[in-house]
């Protein structure tokens, strides 16, 4: 076979390896965890769910994002975060068992402080200078870090009603941003941190917290 005919045969079957890859809609283990979930999901914890944790995470497409799953999906996944055994400033969607790229993060910088949900995010622009501050992960129970961030972000994502945005973000919730789309790459806090150590006030105010999994979790 010529080299030119070899190059485009590899390319046919490498894409076709991707397409095959890369299912098309909600795959049954989204749909499981979406319908089967209590409004409280369970919440995957290192080292335990690291295949999850760990993994990439993809966007939405368009017959997605107008699903009445993805409304289940941000509707659970908020009241997971605000749970009184979670308590969080921000979640992922891998921390919930899927890896796609949804996030809901606490606007400081807005008044009431609302807590957000950002579809097909990405984080286009790192501004200013690091600087060090502490964080802590739903999915690193009962671990503190001290992790140095940028200032301000400049992001890009989709919200529920479809509308795309680009906006900048500073402050504290800038901090949310950063730690929540790493979720997304598979990055953990940790990975970035100067020091990480354990915060007995959080484990004694957890005391009896259950991190059992579902009966019906892979
Ligand atoms: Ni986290």
């Amino acid at each position: 076979m010529n080299p030119i005919r070899r190059t485009s045969c590899i390319a046919l079957t490498l894409g076709l390896i991707l397409c095959s890859c890369t299912p098309k809609g909600w795959t049954e283990w989204e749909k499981t965890v979406i319908e089967r979930s209590d409004s409280v999901m369970y919440v995957c914890v290192m080292p335990r769910d690291s295949a999850i944790l760990r993994a990439h995470s993809r966007n939405f497409g368009q017959e997605e994002l107008q699903s009445a799953q993805l409304k289940t999906l941000l509707d659970k996944m908020y009241r997971t975060l605000t749970d009184p055994s979670q308590d969080g400033v921000g979640i992922a969607a891998p921390q919930i068992g899927i890896n796609r790229r949804v996030i809901l993060v606490m606007r400081y910088d807005k008044p009431g402080q609302p807590i957000e949900p950002y579809l097909n995010i990405q984080i286009d622009s790192l501004l200013g200078e690091k600087e060090p501050g502490p964080e802590g992960c739903l999915s690193l129970p009962p671990y503190r870090g001290i992790v140095r961030r940028y200032p301000r972000v400049q992001i890009s994502y989709v919200k529920p009603d479809g509308t795309p945005v680009t906006e900048k973000v500073e402050g504290y919730s800038a901090i949310i941003f950063q730690h929540e789309c790493d979720h997304l790459d598979g990055i953990l806090y940790t990975d970035r941190a100067d020091t990480v150590f354990v915060n007995e006030k959080w484990a004694a105010e957890r005391q009896g917290f259950s991190y059992e999994k579902p009966d019906w979790w892979r």
